[in-house]
């Protein structure tokens, strides 16, 4: 074992593990409220763009409804979190590395839920996907729709909420709700908003205007523009070869975007490096039992 694993392990027995965790990975939740509109497909791609840039990134299948993410990235993964939560595999046995250079804990689709777990349980897979993660830039959870009480939870743990919208109405109402339940409940104080699936950048502004102008006049919540993927048949094109659109059509209208936003998340890497988060999630959960309503 290297001197600097050994002090990782060494600090990990006396301090809290958030503190251990900080400055090493960057964790960031992607979400949206609504369904279908694109969070999978974004994770996936900005992962790969993040990993071009140079970075070690992880990615966590977090939808247990709808596990997909090892779909679009055409891979088969013969272990899943199923297995981890069962108790047959621990976390590090499971991952997978793809050939796309990003790393997959890929999800259990309906297996029962995180909170479901014991408190025990819990501590088991808190301490393992510290463990995994601290070999990593990023961590980057793709999220299940909607704003049950996992998902709040998943995006409760990370440093960092990126919310995906698109122009449709729904999509703003369901955005908004869930940013309303991580304003008042988790205190969360800034939200990056992507807009996906435009037909312009006057579009992506409009939807994002929009939904900022309630997010600032009703919650205390701010929300950053992290930028817009237009809507562009290469990405249907890649989903069907199940091939990350970014490195199928590198030079497509969407590959271009996602690059530029993973260059714009980048850009912020050594700010973000200090705070950590998945700890707290998970301590959370813990410490309180059974959620909180
Ligand atoms: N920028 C885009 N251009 C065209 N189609 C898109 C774009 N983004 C998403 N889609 C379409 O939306 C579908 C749902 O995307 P997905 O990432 O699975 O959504 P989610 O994970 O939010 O449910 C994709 O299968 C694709 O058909
Ligand atoms: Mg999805």
């Amino acid at each position: 074992m290297n001197d600097q694993a050994k002090t990782l392990r060494e600090l990990r027995k006396t301090m809290p593990l958030q503190q251990v965790l900080s400055g090493q990975t960057r964790v960031m939740s992607i979400t949206s409220g609504k369904g279908g509109v694109g969070k999978t497909h974004t994770v996936i791609n900005l992962a790969i763009a993040l990993s071009d840039l140079g970075r070690r990134v992880l990615v966590l299948d977090g939808d247990m409804s709808l596990a997909n993410a090892d779909v679009l990235l055409g891979i088969n993964t013969p272990y899943t979190l199923r297995h981890v939560l069962e108790g047959e595999k621990s976390l590090s046995e499971i991952i997978v590395d793809t050939p796309f250079g990003v790393s997959l804990i890929p999800g259990a689709s309906g297996v029962e839920s995180l909170l479901d777990l014991t408190a025990q349980e819990l501590e088991v897979l808190k301490n393992e996907i510290e463990e995994v993660a601290a070999d990593y830039d990023y961590l980057i959870i793709d999220t299940p729709a909607g704003i049950g009480q996992e998902v709040m939870y998943f995006n409760a743990a990370s440093g960092e909420v990126i919310c995906i919208i698109n122009n449709e109405p729904t999509s703003l109402t369901d955005a908004y709700a869930l940013l309303k339940l991580l304003s008042k409940r988790h205190g969360e104080k800034e939200v990056s908003v992507l807009v996906n699936n435009t037909s312009s950048d006057k579009e992506a502004q409009h939807a994002f205007q929009r939904l900022s102008a309630v997010a600032s006049q009703y919650l205390h919540i701010h929300l950053k523009f992290l930028g817009s993927i237009p809507a562009d048949s290469s990405v249907l094109a890649a989903i069907q070869d199940r091939r990350p659109v970014i490195s199928e059509f590198p030079t497509s209208k969407a590959s271009r975007a996602l690059s530029q936003v993973a260059v714009n998340i980048d850009e912020d890497f050594y700010k973000y490096r200090v705070k950590g988060g998945m700890q707290f999630f998970f301590q959370q959960l813990i410490t309180e039992g059974a959620y909180g309503g």
